[in-house]
């Protein structure tokens, strides 16, 4: 199986392929909104150590399942557990990213737009900024957006996983921390920024209830994009001799600081202009063009380069973790159904397309279309975020703590004994993934199920 398949180059490669598929739009319009809504720093303490005692272990185990079988993730549960139930979590996590990637695909298509407005200096008028409703539910724009960011997806899937994803990963991942702290430094130097970072820091345990611990827990998660079989795939594209603890760990603390630096980057903005701190789309492409044409009527020409270095961040952000989701599906038809890497992209940017065009149409020509009371849209983001990403990740704790051999979950991590890690930590690790990781998902699991 290993044969003739292709590995990411360095660590450096591993990591910021890894921490593509992280940092995205889930830093930028979900964690900032978290962390003021939670309690501030207390979230944020919450939201480290979820990272660091759920999240790690069952970035872990997904490492674990694909390093130590080089394959897609219907290959690698085919190996593992020939003839047992367990191929349908195989299926189960290629079916899950390929519809998070029909969705996302539709707000990278926005991002699209947006970039292109303000490209076009456009949000310059408190009028232009307004126009996002009107954008997103009419038919042609969206569906042509979509089109374009899905085509530069498989673009870079084309390439395959050394020119195409690491190439893409590597030049972009630096660019974004490049731009995100210099919008930051921009945000912080409006005028009345320093509300916007009192609601960022300051601590308050009166509002660490359960539910925000839960929503810490989720949030890191998500942000992690664990749970549909992304991480195993990239791992499988890794090298045996490479330190699964070491990118694993250098994964999830870029994705945290690009998490923090976004937050001081948004907020401060948005308590500059007086504005109420929302979350989700309506964040990126409605409060922020309006700040920015706010900003704009003193200083025209900053504020739209400001705006067009934030696009490119959104949509930069945005590419990185769908080629990841695309990826996903590609290995699987390449290695399970032997076709070329060229038709296996152009079916999954079929596939994709369909499925993600109605889900743009269900914003507008199709709004009424329901599915358990939702839009397709929101049906799509609801189906895979409460549910098949915390399923799958239940599903990969149980599968390495309790199906998997101790020893080879052992010399994966440790390299076959050769990496000095005491035998504490690998204890403790076992028992996160055995015990910890499972319980708390489950119940994450049970509770979405039920709300
Ligand atoms: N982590 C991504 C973000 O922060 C979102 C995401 C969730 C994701 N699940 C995923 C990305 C699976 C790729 C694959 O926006």
């Amino acid at each position: 199986m290993a044969a003739g398949r292709e590995h990411f180059g360095s660590r450096f490669a591993v990591i910021m392929a890894m921490a593509g598929s992280a940092i995205g739009l889930g830093n930028i319009w979900r964690f900032p909104y978290m962390v003021g809504e939670n309690g501030g720093a207390a979230f944020i303490l919450v939201y480290i150590l979820s990272s660091f005692l759920l999240s790690l272990p069952i970035f872990f185990s997904e490492a674990v399942i694909g390093r130590s079988t080089h394959a897609n993730t219907f290959g690698a549960m085919r190996q593992l557990a020939p003839g047992t139930p367990w191929r349908w979590l195989g299926l189960l996590t290629i079916l899950s990213p390929v519809i998070i990637l029909s969705y996302y695909s539709v707000v990278g298509g926005w991002s699209v737009e947006y970039l292109l407005k303000s490209l076009a200096l456009q949000f310059r008028t408190p009028e232009a900024a307004a126009g996002f409703g009107g954008f997103i539910s009419s038919t042609w724009g969206p569906l042509v957006c979509h089109t374009v960011f899905l085509a530069l997806c498989a673009a870079v899937i084309l390439g395959g996983v050394k020119s195409g994803i690491e190439k893409f990963s590597k030049l972009t991942m630096p660019v974004l921390f490049v731009l995100i702290v210099l919008i930051m430094i921009y945000s912080l130097s409006l005028p009345g920024a320093s509300e916007g970072v009192r609601y960022l820091v300051k601590p308050d345990f009166s509002k660490l209830t359960p539910s925000a611990v839960a929503a810490a827990m989720g949030q890191s998660f998500f942000s992690l994009s664990l749970g549909v079989g992304t991480i195993l795939t990239y791992a499988s594209y890794i090298h045996k001799d490479e330190n699964l603890l070491v990118s694993g760990a250098g994964t999830a603390a870029f994705d945290l600081v690009f998490a923090l630096l976004a937050g001081f980057a948004v907020m401060p903005a948005v308590f500059a202009a007086g504005i109420e701190p929302a979350a989700g789309p309506g964040l990126v492409f409605e409060t922020l063009p309006h700040i920015f044409a706010k900003m704009g009527l003193a200083s025209p020409w900053l504020s739209s380069g400001v705006a067009i270095l934030f696009f490119i961040t959104i949509l930069v952000a945005a590419l990185s973790s769908a080629i990841s989701m695309f990826e996903v599906g590609v290995a699987y038809l390449v290695e399970e159904k032997g076709i070329s890497r060229r038709t296996a992209t152009l079916g999954l940017f079929a596939f994709a397309w369909t499925l993600g065009a109605l889900c743009s149409l269900s914003f507008g020509p199709l709004s009424g279309f329901k599915l358990f009371g939702e839009t397709l849209f929101s049906f799509c983001d609801k189906l895979t975020s409460n549910f098949l990403m915390t399923f799958g990740g239940l599903l990969f704790t149980l599968f390495v703590g309790w199906k998997m051999d101790k020893m080879r979950v052992r010399n994966e991590l440790t390299n076959g004994g050769s990496l000095p890690m005491n035998g504490r930590l690998f204890g403790i690790i076992y028992f996160m993934i055995k015990w910890v990781a499972p319980v708390v998902i489950g119940i994450i699991f049970v509770t979405n199920l039920l709300l």
